[in-house]
């Protein structure tokens, strides 16, 4: 087991502390990450010393709500990296609504705030209607989860706020939600997407198999042993054919490479492979 343990005694109490009251795991984090989020909201706070922060944190709820935020990074928008998605409206829905099973089922694997989501549902009403088939994307079901509440809560409603909007493609802001700020997704998106907390780092992925997941901006701050562990288990909840997308600047590691295939390097698309035909 990865136990996080760095050469500070200090940091290393405050990360044990964090992830025995909090169940986060922070072992399985970068270091460098934690130490950087860490120094955030010590800073903020005026503290100097880990030990004296672990005693605020103690004192504090509202900080340790604050510091939970600050570790989770919730930063995301609709459409975000806007090529990849529509690389997916290109090239992965497409191929989905060819499959034989009544459902396709997709997992948003740290959804934050709902946006990402939402623009999986909306890429795959798009989708349907381009290929002149709107009533595929009834077949669609997709699981958001995320570890942070808060976001959970957010996505939940479902109702974006202006900056969330400053990638969507032109006409997606009228077409899919309805008019006013926060935006609020219409009816046809909002009926596709399901909302779960699950910790991706503790618990196991949600009962598939799937058809696709989107795992993006969150692996990012995860130790390399948990990225490569997280690989395999996202490779055996996937159905034969299902497809794996990861964030801009992610990408597989180590012999995880082989438990997939690229379907578009540039945008990270990967696919488990088909089963081989009989
Ligand atoms: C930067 S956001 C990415 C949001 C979205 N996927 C995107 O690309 O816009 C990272 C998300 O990962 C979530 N996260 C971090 N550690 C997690 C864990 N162990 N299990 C589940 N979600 C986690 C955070 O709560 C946060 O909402």
């Amino acid at each position: 087991m990865n136990t996080g343990a760095t050469s500070d005694p200090g940091f290393d109490a405050l990360t044990a502390k964090i992830a025995r009251d909090r169940g986060f795991a922070c072992g399985s984090y970068k270091p460098t990450c934690l130490r950087r989020r860490i120094a955030v909201r010590m800073r903020a706070r005026g503290v100097h010393r880990y030990a004296d922060y672990a005693a605020l944190l103690d004192r504090d709820r509202d900080e340790y709500e604050k510091l939970i935020d600050t570790l989770t990074i919730n930063v995301t928008r609709l459409y975000r990296n806007p090529e990849a998605w529509l690389a997916v409206e290109r090239q992965v829905w497409p191929a989905l609504f060819t499959r034989k099973e009544r459902e396709l089922r997709a997992w948003s694997a740290g959804c934050s705030s709902g946006e990402e989501p939402y623009t999986l549902a909306i890429s795959a009403l798009r989708a349907a209607e381009a290929a002149g088939t709107p009533a595929a994307a009834s077949r669609v079901r997709i699981t958001a989860t995320d570890i942070d509440l808060r976001s959970l809560e957010a996505a939940r409603a479902g109702a974006f706020a202006e900056p969330a909007f400053a990638d969507v493609p032109a006409g997606v802001r009228e077409r899919w939600f309805e008019p006013g700020w926060p935006a609020r997704a219409r009816d046809a998106a909002r009926a596709l997407v399901r909302v779960e907390r699950r910790d991706l780092l503790e618990e196991a992925p949600p009962p598939g198999p799937w058809h696709l997941i989107v795992c993006r901006n969150v692996i990012i701050y995860f130790d390399r042993e948990s990225q490569e562990a997280l690989f395999h288990r996202f490779r055996d909840a996937l159905a034969p054919g299902g497809f794996l997308v990861l964030g801009k600047v992610e990408t597989l590691l180590g012999d995880s490479r082989a438990l997939f295939e690229p379907v578009n390097s540039r945008e990270r698309i990967f696919r488990r492979p088909p089963a081989a035909a009989a």
